[in-house]
């Protein structure tokens, strides 16, 4: 474990954000932070430039700025990165990805202009809705993961950068379980030299991310990072790695929700979600492969938040349903609908309904952006292996193996901050409060 107070490295020098995929997420987190360095909007819904941390006694009135009491990296220093199966420029690709309005992405266009992708590691096996040309080509995925680390060396060169972290922002990949050959480090090499078919071009990107040094945030819910070759790769090389899948929309909403009603001990016999979205997000996620992933990663948290073990009577028997449907005239405009079905004092049921008409990349942007600068301040703490502490930012966060991940928005957060307290030698808040009345 850390210690209390240990030493961080400065946030010298320029960090180079590198993006995997150039899609929705990626395009709107690139022209926001660009936005806000001209001074043309605000970085709302991030922790990391608007968020406070309140430190000592509540009598003491200590709440500084979360970038004020940990060093991290200024958003003038942010250099991007990113590979993509389409060639289009980030300024092109934001227009198509129709989240932005194009008056704003004018004002920004010589700076989203000249951010072009490098050709990306894509096999239609594991994304079957989507067909590129900007495609690397190798005999073995190692040969692959060569190529990606020729990338990085290429691209830290070029633009000077100190630091980098990898993100990933591509699309959601087939389920996949599992695999013997993911056990160790060994067995994973030698499965990408045999071109394995339980090595997907995601876990490429994350190895070579780690072997040139590079921590791993995974925004989608593929297994990639999840592995225990690759928490074997980072611990080995030092570096932090954390995920999956972005925590935005209707999984937001039901992290928020949930733990109140548990918090008030009222029952639930139902939660059916259903949405609609048009982006190309929604378009992958029509084939049954990648949406049983998404599935997947939507339906543990209220088994995890509503802990049917210990409250038998109130959650053993809930039915919980996800539906997506792939509607293009919403675009990256999502609406999720949520029916809830509960009871309360003497079993009497109640009816709860949520409609989101949510923007999922505008959720996801400040995610991305809190998640490169966290990551870069974990590598410059020597903070390694899985950031349980960056839960707060994913639908189905990462945890240590004999452990269950926390899914309650509240307790992620507090777990953020307590160890933010933590390495910075502050003492951490348990919010007793009754030193107050002695
Ligand atoms: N938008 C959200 O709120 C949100 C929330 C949680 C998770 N996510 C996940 O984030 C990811 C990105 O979402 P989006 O809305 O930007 O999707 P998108 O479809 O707009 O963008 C994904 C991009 O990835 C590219 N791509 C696919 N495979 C690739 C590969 N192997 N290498 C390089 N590029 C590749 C695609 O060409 C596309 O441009 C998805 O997996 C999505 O499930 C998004």
């Amino acid at each position: 474990m850390i210690e209390k107070g240990a030493p961080i490295a400065e946030a010298k020098g320029k960090l180079g954000v590198l993006l995997v995929g150039m899609g929705a997420v990626t395009t709107t987190f690139i022209a926001g932070v660009e936005a806000i360095r001209k001074g043309l909007a605000s970085p709302i819904g991030s922790l990391t430039q608007m968020g406070t941390i309140r430190l000592g006694k509540r009598t003491e009135g200590r709440s500084p700025l979360i970038r004020d009491f940990v060093p991290l990296a200024d958003l003038k220093d942010l250099v991007f990165g990113t590979w993509d199966i389409f060639e289009e420029n980030a300024y092109d690709a934001a227009l198509h990805a129709g989240v932005l309005e194009k008056e704003l992405l004018v004002q920004i266009k010589p700076q989203m202009s000249k951010i072009k992708p490098m050709p990306a590691v894509f096999d239609q096996e594991y994304v079957k809705r989507l067909a590129g040309t900007h495609i690397k080509k190798g005999k073995t995925k190692m040969d692959m993961a060569e190529q990606l680390m020729d990338d990085i060396v290429e691209f830290k060169k070029k633009n000077r950068c100190s630091r980098m972290v990898m993100v990933w922002c591509a699309s959601t990949e087939v389920f996949i379980k599992p695999h013997p050959v993911h056990k160790t480090l060994a067995s994973f090499e030698k499965a990408m030299r045999e071109n394995h078919k339980a090595i997907t071009p995601s876990m490429i990107y994350a190895y070579a991310a780690l072997k040139s040094g590079i921590g791993f945030a995974n925004g989608a819910p593929n297994l990639t990072v999840d592995i225990p070759a690759i928490i074997e790769l980072a611990e080995k090389e030092n570096l932090p790695i954390c995920g999956k899948d972005f925590k935005t929309g209707q999984t937001l909403m039901k992290t928020i929700v949930a733990p109140g009603l548990k918090a008030r001990l009222l029952g639930l016999h139902g939660w059916f979600s259903t949405n609609i979205l048009g982006n190309r997000d929604g378009e992958v996620l029509e084939d049954p492969g990648s949406f049983k992933t998404k599935e997947e990663s939507k339906l543990s948290v209220l088994e995890y938040i509503l802990q049917p073990k210990v409250y038998p009577e109130l959650y053993s028997d809930f039915s919980h349903l996800v539906r997506i449907n792939y509607y293009p005239p919403r675009g990256d405009n999502k609406e999720g609908w949520d029916n809830i079905d509960i009871f309360g004092w003497l079993g009497y049921p109640m009816q709860i309904k949520i409609d989101f008409l949510c923007r999922d990349s505008i959720l996801a942007a400040p995610i991305v952006l809190d998640l490169a600068l966290f990551m870069d301040l974990a590598q410059r703490t020597g903070m390694r292996g899985i950031q349980e502490w960056l839960s707060f930012y994913f639908k189905s966060p990462m945890c240590a193996e004999n452990l269950y991940p926390e899914h309650d928005l509240f307790i992620q957060l507090m777990k953020l901050k307590n160890t933010l307290r933590h390495l910075r030698g502050e003492e951490l808040i348990t919010h007793l409060g009754l030193e107050y009345y002695d």
